[in-house]
């Protein structure tokens, strides 16, 4: 059987996606091109309207793809399929399966299910009251790309413009120990970067399913696993950052020196009206204390632009906290009504016209941030690992390959035509020297080289 997987949303859906092709992997199926594949999943998002709008439009195209093989289906899965659930059969013939968020659990053993039984439809999705375990199957195979590690399901927060908790349901940690063995398995399969993966990681294990293990002692455990070089997390809650977690940053040296900490709104006004149980004082107080415990890291958000009720001096305050953070990066949204949060009802909405003037002034702004550290980056000595396929894109046509450093930056580091730098190096560390700063990546060379 071949498979394809389009995956749309945030790294929990691309973890579960990522989980997804190697249990079928190790069940014997092959990864091919959607207009071959016996069997197409679409890992579906719904946080904002385009993303789950795309899901519609893909299902047409993907209709078509396989008008002329009738044994080829669709499965829809993530949040967008946990929100119309059956409703796809109706409208999509070819859907032949609907997994929600907690459903993906069973998503492989039901598409093989699907391929024995031509007649079959089946749809997942239940919400379990605990973290559902998922079979570990390892397809035969040397990982050399940064591992993705699941600790816990859904979200409490219920923040006023958020789909997340409706979609993904009520918090759910993973026990220590089962992260730890999945850790372990990863690194003796020779991942050495592992990023452990949560909507609000900060708040893992203080839910009816965790077995007592705060956040910072999970990183603890993690970070003293032989053979990790990086260790990574995402996604922090503010209001749930334990000075612990704080410390960890100046204790653990492979605890990667970058924080997505999102903030959503400088004002304090508008933070109250999310729902986000902080104010600005106390975000700029945690990255007070998160430079002190780590004076180089990096820090990126994301915002939202033109909540309701948003005016211009309330968005004057988000342009002056992205100043005074500063942030190297950020993501920042257009405000979007979702069904049945309660944002829905707060008046009167901000206009297309007004949010995106704004969003364009915040994006600005950012650029001119990102640009000023790169800037000061050019000269310095780096490591990176490499993460990926060279390209033919150095200013006069060199070759270069993708990497990374600690602090999660795009590097491009420019190599000759020589075996020793065509061949695969996915995965491998080299210490680089920055020669360029460009908007939103930077350009390096070997040591040695001219
Ligand atoms: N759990 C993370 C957190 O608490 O920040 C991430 C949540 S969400 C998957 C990622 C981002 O989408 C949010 O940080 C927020 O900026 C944005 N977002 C969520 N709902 C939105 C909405 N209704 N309109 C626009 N942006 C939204
Ligand atoms: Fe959404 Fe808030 Fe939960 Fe993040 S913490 S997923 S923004 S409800
Ligand atoms: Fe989207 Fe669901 Fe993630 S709504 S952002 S895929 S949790």
């Amino acid at each position: 059987m071949k498979f394809h997987i389009i995956t749309f949303g945030c790294q929990m859906n691309a973890g579960d996606s990522d989980w997804i092709a190697r249990t079928l992997r190790a069940r014997g199926w092959e990864e091919a091109p959607a207009a071959e594949a016996d069997a197409v999943v679409v890992n579906t998002c719904s946080v904002r309207k385009k993303p789950e709008e795309k899901v519609y439009s893909l299902l047409g195209r993907l209709r078509e793809l396989m008008q002329d093989r009738p044994g080829a289906f669709v499965a829809v899965g993530g949040c967008v399929a946990q929100q119309v659930g059956k409703g796809f059969f109706g409208r999509f013939p070819h859907v032949r399966l609907v997994f929600g968020t907690d459903g993906a659990a069973m998503a492989p053993q039901a598409l093989e299910r699907l391929a024995e039984q031509p007649g079959l439809r089946l749809s997942l999705l239940d919400f379990s009251e605990e973290y559902a375990p998922r079979e570990r199957l390892w397809p035969d195979e040397k990982v050399t790309a940064p591992a993705f590690v699941t600790i816990m399901q859904g979200c409490d927060n219920f923040c006023a413009y958020c789909i997340v908790p409706h979609v993904r349901g009520r918090q759910k940690s993973r026990p220590a120990a089962d992260v730890l063995a999945e850790c372990r398995e990863w690194l003796a399969r020779g991942a050495s970067e592992i990023t452990l993966l949560g909507q609000n990681v900060n708040s893992y294990g203080q839910d009816a399913s965790g077995d007592g293990t705060a956040f910072a002692e999970l990183l603890h455990a993690v970070a003293g696993l032989p053979g990790l070089a990086r260790l990574r997390f995402t996604t922090s809650h503010p209001k749930d950052i334990a000075p612990e977690v704080i410390r960890a940053f100046a204790e653990l040296p492979n605890l990667a020196p970058r924080l997505h900490l999102p903030v959503q709104s400088g004002s304090d006004r508008i933070l109250a009206l999310m729902g986000r149980k902080y104010d600005r004082a106390r975000y700029l107080d945690i990255v007070a204390r998160l430079r002190e415990a780590r004076p180089d890291i990096s820090l990126t958000t994301d915002f939202i632009v033109g909540f309701p009720t948003e005016t211009e001096e309330d968005f004057a305050q988000t342009l002056s906290l992205m100043r005074e953070a500063p942030f190297e990066a950020s993501f920042s949204f257009l405000y979007n009504d979702r069904p049945g949060v309660r944002s829905l009802s707060i008046e009167p909405k901000v206009s297309d016209a007004i949010k995106g003037r704004r969003l364009v002034e915040l994006q600005a702004g950012q650029e001119r941030l990102t640009e000023e550290v790169y800037a000061g980056l050019v000269g310095r000595e780096l490591e990176v690992v490499f993460a990926g396929q060279s390209r033919k894109d150095g200013p006069e046509g060199e070759r270069s390959l993708a990497a990374r450093d600690a602090h999660g930056r795009v590097v491009n580091v420019l190599v000759g035509d020589g075996p020793e730098t065509t061949g695969d190096l996915t995965g491998t560390a080299a210490r680089v020297t920055i020669v360029k700063a460009k908007k939103h990546s930077l350009i390096a060379k070997l040591p040695g080289a001219a």
